[in-house]
């Protein structure tokens, strides 16, 4: 049976790295926990359930977008190339696209490698002519392919808006990155366009309560990671618009004087005080074409949805 080559690099994060960074956001005045920590497996599997919400329109209008111009999308990108998934997670987008891209080889990046060996074998095993690799990095940090991952014309593909966590100056540190590691190939990144306020408060915080879920798993993951005690029930999720930011604010907001404990550390939290835990900014045609230009890429190529309410950009 072919099997997918796993690549290690120096620059993982090693659990020592990922506690410190909790505690430096615990102990910080305004609390915050980085949105990578909420995907542990159940974390992973709640982000897919709110993908099947009719509220949560991302997903399915990038869907949509791909399903729409799949010729003209594949003629722009080009066949026969290796394909690089930042965010690969479950692999079922980047699949979607094997059929008419036709990929040489395929490498797919994500922070959670232990997840990526559970849905590579499976993909490598199902198309064998494709040369595929799993890399587990924190690809915001540093983001360089390794040696294997062979040289020839690549593409990378960054959908569902993920660069949305990122705030601006660490969108473009990252889009550098990705314009370095492109050469002649090109970026093809999903972006969630602004709209009205009351479709982005129906997205992130739905009436099933599946957001609500998703925030408050992030307390599981930390207690887990660093052995503090937070009680979940004692938080709850809210969302901020930030009209100046462009972008929806994720909370926990506590609901009673509380107190949380681990190693040697203490944080208390005043009732209604505030964990941040994700941003997720929106662009506007003009402005994400603007950040990918102060980033090097010069030429576009733009397909949205008749309602403008999600874009996909090829950018080379
Ligand atoms: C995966 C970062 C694109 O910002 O819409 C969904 C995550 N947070 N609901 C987003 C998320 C709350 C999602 N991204």
């Amino acid at each position: 049976m072919l099997q997918p080559t796993y690549l290690t690099e120096t620059h993982f994060l090693n659990n020592l790295d990922l506690s410190s960074e909790i505690e430096k956001g615990l102990l910080s005045k305004l609390a915050s926990i980085s949105p990578k920590f909420l995907y542990d497996n159940l974390g992973s599997h709640l982000f897919t359930a709110i993908t099947l919400l009719p509220e949560y329109y991302p997903t399915r209008t990038e869907k949509i977008i791909f399903e729409s111009n799949k010729l003209e999308i594949s003629e722009a990108l080009g066949r026969k190339k290796g394909l690089i998934d930042l965010g690969a997670g479950n692999c079922q987008k980047a699949e979607s696209l094997f059929h008419t891209l036709l990929p040489s080889s395929y490498t797919a990046i994500d922070f959670s490698i232990d997840y990526l060996k559970e849905i590579l074998p499976q993909l490598q095993n199902k198309y064998p002519e494709i040369q595929m690799f799993g890399i587990g990095l924190d690809f915001s940090k540093y983001l360089k392919l390794p040696d294997p991952v062979p040289k020839s014309t690549h593409n990378f593909f960054y959908p569902g808006s993920s660069i949305g966590n990122f705030t601006k100056t660490e969108a473009q540190h990252l889009l550098k990155q990705i314009k370095t590691e492109v050469r002649d190939g090109g970026l093809l990144i999903g972006i969630d366009l602004m709209k009205e306020d009351s479709i982005l408060f129906n997205a992130y915080d739905d009436p099933l309560k599946l957001t609500a879920a998703f925030n408050l798993n992030i307390l599981r993951v930390v207690n887990s990671l660093i052995g503090s005690n937070f009680n979940v029930a004692d938080f709850k999720h809210c969302i901020k618009i930030n009209h100046s930011l462009e972008r929806v604010e994720l909370y926990l907001e506590a609901l009673k004087d509380t107190t949380v404990t681990w190693a040697d550390h203490i944080r208390t939290f005043k009732c209604g005080e505030l964990i941040h835990t994700e941003n997720s900014h929106k662009y506007s045609p003009e402005s994400i074409k603007n950040l990918l230009k102060s980033a090097g890429f010069q030429s576009f190529h733009i397909w949205t949805d008749p309602k403008n309410y999600f874009a996909l950009i090829y950018a080379t």
